[in-house]
């Protein structure tokens, strides 16, 4: 196996984990009024997305001792691990790795395979270099982390309507590489590598009825995993990511039927990447807030009435480091206005939302 770590990757992997080493370990803090506790009641695990904030910012870190799982934010991504061809930086995912282990919490590698978030050196890339590439990265990175992380998100957002391929799924490398069979092929290579970790196909828009997204989306993904599990390969669970939007169409209560559809595959559910993008909504802080809140516990308490879904991982936890800043501006180029997506605000203050989670966890009690 040729692991190249590049100089750059040395250095960066030093600055990060000289700063992980003085990040104070978030406390697991078993207060009553803890996500973690309040979710574990319930036979749910509360999570979230983290990127390399946790370890500047250590406001942001002690935020995390809410959380009894994390999400990397990019660190397994192929763009962070192979930025170069076959060369293997490590550094940030083991990083993160280190940290999860010594804050008690379990790891959820994001992502083995995406249609985006990929080095640019495999652009020019032919069918076959490609079809190489994906197997050789498989065999170099899942080894290195079999039995320390508790899952991968083996294959993310494999559908895309609007590509137009038979389906629904999106083009891209490893389309182009393997057509749909790509995300058989990465379930099955993964899952004999790392017999361990939980699988999961991560999948975003089917909280909506946008047009050509959710109700084409939602068959879709049923179809995929009755596949895989056809095939005879494992899968543990399904990831809908999440990423509420205030503007387009949705209706919760089918959202949770579709989870006791999903569920029927037998699966469990992650909501796995939750997020209220609120462009849509006016200006006023404390009016995005509460139509914030509100949805959150809309939506979670129709989920969680599906005894499958055991985990909910947030996109990170304070609005000050949410992904969705870039996306406002990308659109909107304002830059008096910052989104409101998450759990606490850009002062690590709660927010509506965070006790909406609480109150939509503690609905499942009365169930
Ligand atoms: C995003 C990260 O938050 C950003 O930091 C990165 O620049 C791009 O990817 N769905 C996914 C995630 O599955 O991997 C994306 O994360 C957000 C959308």
């Amino acid at each position: 196996m040729n692991e190249t770590i590049s100089r750059r990757g040395m250095l960066e992997g030093l600055a990060a984990l000289g700063g992980a080493a003085f990040a104070p370990k978030a406390v697991l803090a078993r207060g009553a009024d803890n996500l973690g506790t309040t979710a574990a009641s319930v036979g749910v695990t509360f999570g979230s997305a983290a990127g390399n904030q946790i370890y500047s910012d250590f406001s942001y870190e002690h935020l995390f001792g809410e959380t009894r799982l994390i999400t990397s934010e990019w660190q397994f991504k192929m763009a962070a691990v192979q930025p170069n061809q076959g060369v293997y930086e490590f550094w940030h995912a083991d990083n993160l790795l280190n940290y999860t282990v010594r804050s008690a919490r379990k790891l959820k590698a994001h992502c083995g395979f995406w249609q985006a978030f990929n080095p640019s050196w495999m652009s020019g890339l032919s069918t076959s270099q490609l079809q190489y590439t994906f197997d050789k990265h498989i065999d170099t990175i899942i080894p290195r982390y079999a039995g320390k992380v508790y899952a991968w998100d083996v294959a993310n957002e494999p559908f895309w309507p609007a590509d137009n391929n038979p389906g629904g799924f999106g083009g891209g490398p490893w389309y182009q590489a393997f057509g749909s069979g790509w995300v058989k092929r990465a379930f099955q290579r993964v899952s004999a590598l790392d017999p361990t970790a939980k699988l999961y196909l991560n999948e975003a828009q089917c909280d909506n009825n946008g047009n050509g997204l959710g109700p084409v989306i939602r068959p879709a993904l049923l179809n995929l995993v009755s596949d895989i599990k056809n095939a005879g390969l494992r899968i543990d669970g399904v990831g809908l990511e999440s990423h509420l939007d205030m503007g387009m169409p949705y209706d919760d209560v089918q959202f949770g039927a579709y989870c006791n559809q999903l569920a029927g595959k037998d699966v469990k559910i992650s909501i796995s990447e939750l997020d209220v993008r609120d462009f849509s909504l006016p200006d006023d802080p404390a009016t995005r807030d509460k139509a914030i809140a509100a949805r959150i516990q809309s939506f979670l308490t129709q989920a969680l009435k599906s005894p499958a879904v055991d985990q909910i991982v947030t996109w990170g936890l304070s609005d000050k480091y949410s992904w969705l800043k870039g996306l406002w501006l990308d659109q909107r180029g304002a830059t008096f206005r910052q989104p409101r997506p998450l759990l606490f605000d850009e002062n690590m203050q709660k927010k509506a939302a965070y006790t909406a989670v609480g109150n939509a966890l503690n609905s499942r009690k009365r169930a």
